[in-house]
């Protein structure tokens, strides 16, 4: 069972988004779990405001450090750990640690090598960041891993969390409702998904290519290749750069 703790201002917007669909499935299934941690349940004041005007000017707000941490305190001790253990953890690449992660613009881009690598741990707590920022104190004492899902940036980290959960539980063995490994390894090797057909056989004079009707599984496995190598040089060239270097054989057989 992965667990999934999402420390943010919107819980409920988290869970509407994974309670629908395949995630909502595998979390009925009890392979993942997730619970949304409300940061404004820690707020210091009895109007729950988390946010405060910036030291030395600037527009906006912040959020302020004790309640963002004290959130993140609340999903350690569900992990049965204090800061404590996990400050002992951090230098101890022995000692057992959830994954915590904060979405950021600024962070390392999210991609299927890094939701395969999450997919193996068993507590992933994801920050969410919102407007302006976190006191930098909270981020320091927190230490998170900064993940950005791509070049453009939103109001707030529940979509990436949204986007790196649903990726990440995919992954999970049973997930899908079926074992089929290769629909895992899909972006995996660097390239894109072949071209796949349903019935009927012919529709508006299209026809399904033969290979595939034919039976034969290893003319049908090199036709998928090729297509999705073909398919990969046109519409991702960086990706196909990619794949050749580390396909050298592959290559020449093509030729
Ligand atoms: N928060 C705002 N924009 C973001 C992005 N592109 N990735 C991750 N977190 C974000």
């Amino acid at each position: 069972m992965m667990r999934f703790q999402i420390l943010t201002l919107f819980p409920e917007m988290m869970q509407n988004i994974f309670s629908s669909s395949v995630t909502g499935k595998a979390m009925e299934k009890g392979i993942v779990s997730l619970e949304a941690i409300n940061i404004r349940d820690f707020a210091d004041n009895k109007y729950k405001h988390i946010d405060d005007y910036i030291y030395g000017g600037g527009s906006g707000m912040l959020m302020q450090p004790g309640p963002v941490f004290d959130s993140f305190e609340k999903a350690l001790s569900n992990c049965e750990m204090t800061y404590e253990d996990y400050e002992k953890a951090l230098s101890d690449p022995e000692l057992k640690k959830p994954r915590v992660l904060y979405t950021t613009p600024q962070g390392r881009t999210f991609d299927q090598k890094f939701a395969m690598e999450l997919s193996k741990e068993e507590n992933i707590i994801i920050l969410c960041g919102h407007y302006e920022g976190i006191d930098e104190r909270a981020i320091e004492l927190i230490k998170p891993e900064e993940v950005s899902i791509g070049d453009f940036v939103l109001t707030g980290g529940e979509l990436p969390a949204a986007v790196i959960m649903d990726s990440v539980t995919r992954l999970i063995p049973g997930a899908l409702g079926k074992d089929d490994s290769a629909l895992y390894e899909t972006f995996y090797d660097d390239l894109l998904e072949y071209p796949q057909y349903t019935r009927p056989e012919e529709y508006k004079g299209m026809k399904v290519p033969p290979v595939l009707l034919s039976g034969h599984h290893k003319n049908i496995a090199e036709w998928r290749l090729e297509e999705s190598i073909k398919r990969t040089k046109e519409k991702r060239p960086d990706l196909y750069e990619k794949y050749m270097a580390n396909h050298p054989v592959v290559e020449k057989k093509k030729k």
